[in-house]
């Protein structure tokens, strides 16, 4: 029975209820956790409130450094227990559950160095004067993670905001929550003090909306659906409170007649199969200049039948989805697809030794998408990739900004100008040219334009959302 994280003791639900944890490779019950209330997330703010008034108020930036890198180090040292925690919760292959622990490791020691360096400035002002900013943390932060990655996106959320000088109350998604309350209890054996980092699960409807609304909350940072998305900004607005939200995306892959290809096709197939397709930056649109679509097509259809989907213990190239109902999605989305005559150039095969009660989808590659229909602008979050073809650049802009989202872009082309021109006219967060997200890059500001969301994580950016700027001006004669 895993439990809830709250002032360094590990703690069931006040209500006593618990939720079963389900493991999406074989769709069968393995754990339970904690099914918390508002008076779970009381409890929590108020241990955060302590913590923030007394020990973290007078820990020193350097101190907070020291201790985020022993927390770090100490995830490092149970990297295999965690990636195999995660693959259990999550379904994710052992490669990608490997990675995730080290990308947490990486945000936690890149916050632990960032802690002691975020200055203010001073200004030039006028004579008699002397005006300087300081950063100060809001105070307590409000995390609400999804279950698709859930070390990256705690490790991006909660390591900016601790290094800011921020007391954190994180809400795991009930989907997947077990290597979140293990990495809280890391960071109690690595000298993190009690209170300045707690967990609380539950369901979101009753536990992450009792977070957001909580008065004792002064910033909410969120990664999710734009319909919840939208519900936390406006329970923010009623206390004027600043958020951070990160909505996902409908990502384009535009691949010009000139691209390298041999480089492309592989990159293009990892950016939609990744994680099966449940990634907030997935390439989900592949867009293909007129002259390079057919060969291309043919080079990602001999790609995509060769895509094995099945337990995520075993040498796959994609695992289970997450839950029946995000399988169910996928399904919908591909019959409506179908249904109005979009043509499938290939499938991956599942394995025979998918167990029948798993949540598995084969990767699925369409072709001659209309850009306006649902699959084309929708997050299906699976491994669905919608190909469509352009003509030249004022069309392939055309088509990439034909959504409601802005997270993430990928530019395939050898002409550096058009390099140059396309980067700046595609409405994203982030432009990725002649590659494809970097590898997550815990270094580089992220986040999206328009319905993907406002705000910046990752990288030093993320620590300015995690601070208020306090203006003082001295008049000394
Ligand atoms: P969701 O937005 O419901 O869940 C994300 C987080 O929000 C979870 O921790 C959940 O417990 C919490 N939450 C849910 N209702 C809440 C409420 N009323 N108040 C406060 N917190 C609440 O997303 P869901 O249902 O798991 O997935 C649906 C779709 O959302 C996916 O198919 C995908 O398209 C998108 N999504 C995007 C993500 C991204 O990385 N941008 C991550 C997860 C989902
Ligand atoms: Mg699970």
């Amino acid at each position: 029975m895993a439990l809830n994280f709250i002032d360094h003791q590990d703690l069931a639900a006040n209500s006593g209820r618990v939720l079963d944890m389900i493991d999406p490779a074989t769709g069968e019950a393995f754990e339970t956790i904690a099914r918390s209330d508002a008076s779970d997330i009381d409890a929590a703010v108020r241990a955060a409130q302590a913590c923030r008034d007394g020990v973290w108020g007078r820990t020193s930036a350097a101190e907070r450094s020291r201790l985020m890198m022993a927390w770090s180090q100490a995830v490092q040292a149970h990297a295999d227990e965690l990636a195999l925690l995660e693959q259990r919760d999550c379904g994710k292959p052992t490669a990608q559950a490997r990675a995730d622990v080290a990308a947490l490791v990486r945000y936690l020691a890149f916050y632990a160095g960032a802690a002691d360096k975020l200055t203010g400035e001073t200004i030039p002002y006028q004579d008699g004067y002397s005006v300087l900013t300081w950063r100060e943390p809001h105070g307590v932060t409000g995390h609400i993670i999804p279950w698709n990655y859930p070390m990256q996106i705690f490790g991006r959320s909660v390591g900016g905001a601790l290094a800011a000088g921020n007391v954190c109350v994180v809400k795991p998604a009930e989907d997947a929550c077990l290597s979140l309350i293990r990495v809280a209890q890391l960071g109690r054996d690595a000298g993190l003090p009690a209170g300045c980092l707690n967990i609380v699960t539950g369901l979101g409807a009753e536990v992450g909306e009792a977070l957001a609304r909580h008065p004792g909350i002064q910033h909410i940072s969120f990664t999710g659906s734009p319909r919840i998305g939208t519900l936390i900004q406006q329970v923010a607005a009623e206390r004027h409170i600043p958020v951070t939200l990160e909505l996902g995306g409908k990502s384009p892959q535009i691949v010009f007649n000139d691209a390298d290809m041999d480089a492309a096709v592989p990159v293009i197939v990892n950016a939609i199969v990744q994680n099966a397709g449940q990634t907030c930056s997935a390439g989900s649109r592949l867009l293909v200049q007129r002259e390079a679509y057919e060969p291309l097509l043919a080079r990602l259809a001999q790609a995509f039948a060769a895509l094995r989907c099945g337990p995520p213990q075993g040498p796959v190239d994609v695992g289970p989805l997450i839950r029946a109902s995000q399988l169910e999605r996928v399904h919908q989305f591909l019959a409506q697809a179908e249904a109005d005559g979009i043509p499938t150039v290939a499938t991956g095969q599942v394995t025979a030794d998918a167990p029948a009660g798993g949540f598995y989808q084969a990767p699925v590659l369409l072709r001659d998408v209309p850009v306006a229909h649902r699959i084309a602008q929708e997050e299906v979050f699976g491994p669905v990739l919608s190909a469509m073809a352009f003509e030249d650049e004022d069309h392939a802009i055309e088509l990439a900004n034909a959504t409601d989202f802005g997270l993430v872009a990928g530019v395939w082309t050898a002409d550096g100008s058009r390099q140059f021109r396309m980067a700046k006219r595609v409405q994203a967060g982030q432009v990725f040219v002649n590659n494809y997200g970097a590898g997550g890059g815990v270094e580089l500001p992220f986040g999206g334009v328009k319905s993907s969301g406002h705000g910046r994580e990752k990288g030093f950016e993320a620590l300015y959302a995690f601070t208020n700027l306090k203006t003082v001006a001295f008049r000394h004669g």
